[in-house]
């Protein structure tokens, strides 16, 4: 995996797409000065100078295109196993890869995909890693955010992903070879989605519930308030209880 720093740009995952076809092999592009970066819905993802790590990974993963999503949250339980294995953090991580402290949204990641012949279809999985604290940025996201450095750790940009890039990449050949399970049971660790009632919003659909597992191929299972299990693959979560709301679990069937 080739690695390429970038002073600036607008945004590591519109670069990855627009320089797409000059790599044959996969790439991992980071900056510390994102002006334009976006995040999932097409909402803003601020990364003024200094203050976060973004990053995206142009892979072209060697499995069926149905099981790429799951490339994403790969990345995520390295991510937060980095944070608590070499960190000593105590990262949340929250379906379907969101990584927060105490509520608050440390971690983005954002998957696409781009077309670059007929054969040639690449996934770009980008990932904004909030490291340290910055006014502008806490006021210019409409959720509560938070950063390493409020977190007690300094860490810069360059110590961060050099130390992140070989275990993304080792991790997504295990994913590769051996499929979601392991990753999957690491996430049961280190993910409170289970037992909380939710609101799932999936485009102009929501649906409310409670979560009662993750399962082992990276989906939600989630039943709905007349006790209804669905399988949710795609989506984002609201948390509608705290933590662990566990008895309060009364539509399940
Ligand atoms: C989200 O939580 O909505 C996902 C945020 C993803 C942000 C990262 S920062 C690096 C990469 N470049 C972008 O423009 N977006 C992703």
């Amino acid at each position: 995996m080739k690695l390429i720093y970038l002073d600036n740009v607008d945004s590591t995952n519109l670069w990855a797409k627009q320089n797409a076809n000059r790599f044959n092999e996969d790439i991992l592009v980071y900056t510390d000065n994102q002006t334009a970066g976006y995040g999932r819905f097409g909402r803003d993802w601020c990364s003024p100078k200094g203050s976060s790590l973004a990053f995206s990974l142009l892979l072209s993963p060697p499995i069926d295109i149905a099981y790429w999503p799951n490339c994403s949250q790969v990345v995520a339980v390295v991510v937060a196993s980095y944070f608590a294995d070499n960190l000593g953090l105590r990262p949340c991580l929250k379906w379907p890869n969101d990584i927060l402290f105490d509520n608050k949204k440390a971690v983005g990641i954002l998957a696409e995909t781009t077309q670059l012949g007929n054969l040639d279809k690449r996934l770009i999985v980008g990932v904004g890693i909030n490291v340290k604290q910055n006014i502008a940025l806490a006021t210019q996201v409409a959720k509560p955010i938070v950063s390493l450095e409020e977190m007690g750790v300094v860490i810069d940009v360059q110590s961060l992903i050099k130390n992140l890039q070989p275990l993304i990449q080792s991790s997504l050949v295990e994913y590769y070879q051996n499929g979601f399970q392991s990753f999957a049971n690491v996430w049961r660790i280190l993910g409170e989605d289970i037992g909380r009632k939710v609101y799932l919003h999936n485009g102009n659909n929501s649906l409310e519930g409670f979560i009662s597992a993750v399962n082992d191929d990276g989906s939600l299972c989630l039943s709905d308030t007349q006790g209804y299990k669905h399988t949710i693959s795609s989506g984002e979560i609201e948390y509608l209880s705290s933590k662990k709301d566990i008895n309060d679990y009364r539509y399940n069937r």
